[in-house]
């Protein structure tokens, strides 16, 4: 016996939902699964190869960085600042580790073990983006003696702290790590 598709789609089940609307639920249903199962292998295509993640990391030598210096380079496209701390800049970091800070942190937290002296941020004022000065020889070091951002007025301290202007936490520190005593892979 031929069934009237258009009678069978408009009938009611007991709750009142039309069985039209079930079938428009497991097509739908469907298209979902398939869309997922679809996801999976664009999303492992979109991982990062082992070649890609290399090229994404950068190696500072900072053997030929003197206490009192910082250097600048880039990583990720995006500036990075490499400082050797003076034992004074040390002591004077470390005097301020309780002090009242907008962002607190301590100079062991924002430095490796054994290698306090080395400081690594990024050169990205955390307000609205501008490059701090600080780094290069002569520069404006601000008030606390580390970086400070001409933008808007921030002022960081010797460990990259802010400590005065509007921006809002410290310059960031990357994800780094000495692979030998003289050289830092960043990334
Ligand atoms: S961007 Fe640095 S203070 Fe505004």
């Amino acid at each position: 016996m031929a069934i009237n598709t258009a009678d069978t789609s408009a009938l009611s089940t007991d709750d009142g939902v039309r069985r039209r609307d079930w079938i428009h639920i497991a097509a739908l249903s469907t298209a979902g699964v398939g869309g997922a199962s679809l996801l999976f292998p664009l999303i492992s295509q979109m991982a990062p190869s082992e070649d890609v993640l290399a090229a994404s990391s950068t190696d500072v030598d900072v053997g030929a960085i003197q206490p009192g210096q910082s250097i600048k380079t880039t990583f990720r496209k995006q500036p990075l600042f490499v400082k050797r701390l003076t034992p004074e800049e040390i002591a004077a970091a470390k005097k301020d580790d309780a002090a009242d800070m907008r962002d607190p942190a301590t100079l062991a937290s924002r430095t490796k073990e054994g290698h306090e002296d080395i400081l690594i941020t990024m050169g990205v004022c955390t307000h609205l983006g501008c490059v701090p000065l600080g780094a290069a020889e002569g520069e404006n070091k601000g008030e606390f003696g580390g970086y400070f951002c001409p933008c808007h007025g921030s002022h960081y301290d010797v460990a990259g702290r802010i400590r005065k202007g509007p921006a809002p936490l410290n310059l960031k520190v990357p994800e780094y790590s000495f692979s030998s005593d003289t050289v830092v892979r960043v990334g």
